[in-house]
């Protein structure tokens, strides 16, 4: 794998000049200068369209970013990633979740895999059509009423966001709930709705070793034994995601209710795998396949198209110039489509996870800035709370527009005060309003010179905020995939740019391990018993915790 450090090529020199340059112009200047520039800077892919025209870009910033990409080796990167090469080289893994939605490999190394994921698809197919149809029936012959689905990150974020995104299409008879948080309040109020009877649980966790889930399948087992009493109806009610069969067996699944993953699916990549089982039972395998399909198409048209017709190269290049040379510390995500309420989470995970890294690939530290901060709410909603700090504040933030033209359903007239606003704010962002254009307007509303001059100030909007628009005919399974998939390989991108590893995600890790400590202590089941803290401390000891862990394990103890 080549390993660039990318400020040291040519590119990211003349990239520097560049910004002096075009730094000076605005949003307003660009499109003065050229009357194509939405053709120019907009691209389409199936019935997706992505408008760049509103960034701070012109063809010599695309072509000096596509150099970019081109001296780092993007292009063998891509086809490492798409060929199951180890790129994962800290976890000695290859990296496959494309081949989790290509239905026909062409690639004989990869055979054998191809054939373990159609198998596993077709038992997802049967199981979510017995589930669906009524079948699959639980202990007491009632057919499965409810899912619930106990994993957490990639494990939840995923099916999630994609149950939430595409419920139009999903069936009455089925009710889906998603426990993460090992918070109890969580599992409580979920399992008081429902009864044992007609629950299905999926445990899903590609280690089967994460502490909140199973913390939280344990308690759904108990819940569920003390109405069933008896073991052996477990395997009615509990099925298991995971790449730990041993674990899950232990836990007490029944073999044949383990769908396996593999070492080579991403935790946050894993929704197409049989992660992605509780979609497929909710929405029905046909629904499934087609964001699979959505998905594989995205993958084609990434692994085949040329770098500056290629959206998510486009994508994660857009993200690079305006986190490495404008400086920008966070990017936003504003779906105009309540639906897609979970995907600034969803892709904060994929993104921040990937690409949170400050180590690149030959172990150094870097000397650059890495993965943004990502976020983001669903539009209109976001307009009424932080908007006003896009318009006026004083921070850059890049920031992502997306909206269908169709509604899938409600009142159209609805839809059409949504797509307004998307579009209107795109504009108001880009445009601002200059100190003449207010003068004028408050000129007509007939208040007072003195009036005028004194609120002036507060009402220009400087303008200039680049966004990228992504407008889609509708929010179909299909096309959901093909969105998901081009934001992943946006990542897969800028983190060959940045030269790091954006499959492991070891900076996870040392919180877990404290927590364990702590919980060890609070739960007097380890060593470190309540009274052993008490007396460390009572004894002036600090060697167990920092000072301020110890006051705040004090003044827990006291509030008990
Ligand atoms: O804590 C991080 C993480 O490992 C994620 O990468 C992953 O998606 C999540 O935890 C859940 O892991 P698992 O599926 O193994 O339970």
């Amino acid at each position: 794998m080549r390993k660039v450090n990318p400020t040291k090529t040519k590119s990211w020199v003349k990239l520097k000049e560049h910004y002096q340059s075009i730094s000076q112009l605005a949003l307003r200047d660009l499109f003065a200068r050229d009357a194509h520039r939405f053709s120019n800077f907009s691209l389409r892919f199936n019935n997706i369209l992505i408008d760049y025209s509103k960034n701070f870009c012109e063809q010599k910033t695309i072509g000096l970013l596509v150099s970019l990409a081109q001296e780092i080796g993007l292009g063998e990167l891509i086809d490492d990633l798409f060929q199951g090469q180890k790129i994962n080289e800290t976890e000695e893994r290859a990296v496959l979740h494309t081949a989790l939605r290509n239905k026909r490999i062409n690639n004989q190394n990869l055979n054998v895999i191809h054939q373990e994921i159609q198998v596993v698809l077709e038992r997802m197919r049967v199981f979510s059509e017995k589930i669906r149809n009524g079948f699959w029936l639980g202990y007491s012959n009632q057919p499965i009423k409810n899912i619930v689905n106990i994993g957490i990150g990639g494990s939840d974020l995923g099916p999630a966001m994609v149950a939430e995104a595409l419920k139009f299409y999903a069936s009455d008879r089925i009710n889906i709930y998603f426990i993460s948080n090992v918070d109890g309040e969580v599992i409580a109020n979920t399992l008081d709705k429902l009864t044992p009877d007609t629950t299905l649980f999926m445990i899903s966790s590609k280690s089967f070793s994460t502490a909140e889930t199973l913390m939280n399948a344990g308690t759904a087992k108990k819940w569920f034994l003390r109405v069933a009493k008896n073991e052996s109806y477990v395997s009615k009610h509990f099925v298991a995601m995971t790449s730990n069969q041993q674990k899950a067996i232990e836990f007490g699944i029944a073999r044949e209710n383990i769908y396996p993953l593999w070492d080579f699916v991403g935790g946050r990549f894993s929704l197409w795998s049989a992660v992605g089982l509780p979609i497929a039972c909710y929405l029905g395998f046909e629904y499934y396949a087609q964001l699979l399909q959505g998905a594989f198409e995205a993958d084609e048209h990434f692994r085949t198209a040329a770098f500056d017709r290629n959206i998510p190269v486009i994508l994660g290049l857009l993200g690079i110039w305006y986190n490495n040379f404008y400086g920008a510390e966070t990017e936003a995500i504003f779906p105009y489509d309540q639906s897609l309420h979970r995907l600034p989470a969803y892709l904060q995970q994929a993104s921040m996870e990937s690409n949170g890294k400050s180590v690149d690939r030959s172990g150094n530290q870097v000397s650059y800035q890495t993965g943004a901060i990502l976020w983001g709410e669903p539009g209109t909603n976001g307009q009424h709370a932080f908007f006003q700090l896009i318009h006026q504040g004083t921070k850059l933030i890049p920031s992502t527009f997306l909206v269908a033209a169709k509604p899938r359903c409600g009142d159209s007239v609805h839809h059409k005060a949504l797509v307004s606003n998307c579009f209107a704010q795109t504009q108001a962002l880009m445009n601002g309003r200059t100190k003449e254009e207010v003068y004028e307007h408050l000129k007509v509303s007939g208040l007072s010179k003195e009036r005028i001059e004194k609120i002036l100030p507060f009402k220009v909007f400087s303008g200039n905020k680049p966004t990228t628009t992504i407008l889609y005919d509708q929010l179909t399974p299909k096309c959901l995939g093909s969105l998901i998939a081009m934001f992943e390989h946006k990542i897969f991108v800028q983190g060959a740019v940045w030269n790091i590893f954006s499959f492991d995600q070891w900076g996870v890790e040392l919180g877990k391990q404290l927590a364990d400590n702590i919980f060890q202590e609070l739960t007097g089941s380890g060593k470190k018993k309540k009274a052993c803290i008490e007396d460390k401390i009572g004894q002036g000891d600090r060697s167990c915790y920092d000072t301020s862990t110890q006051g705040l394990l004090a003044a827990y103890y006291q509030y008990l």
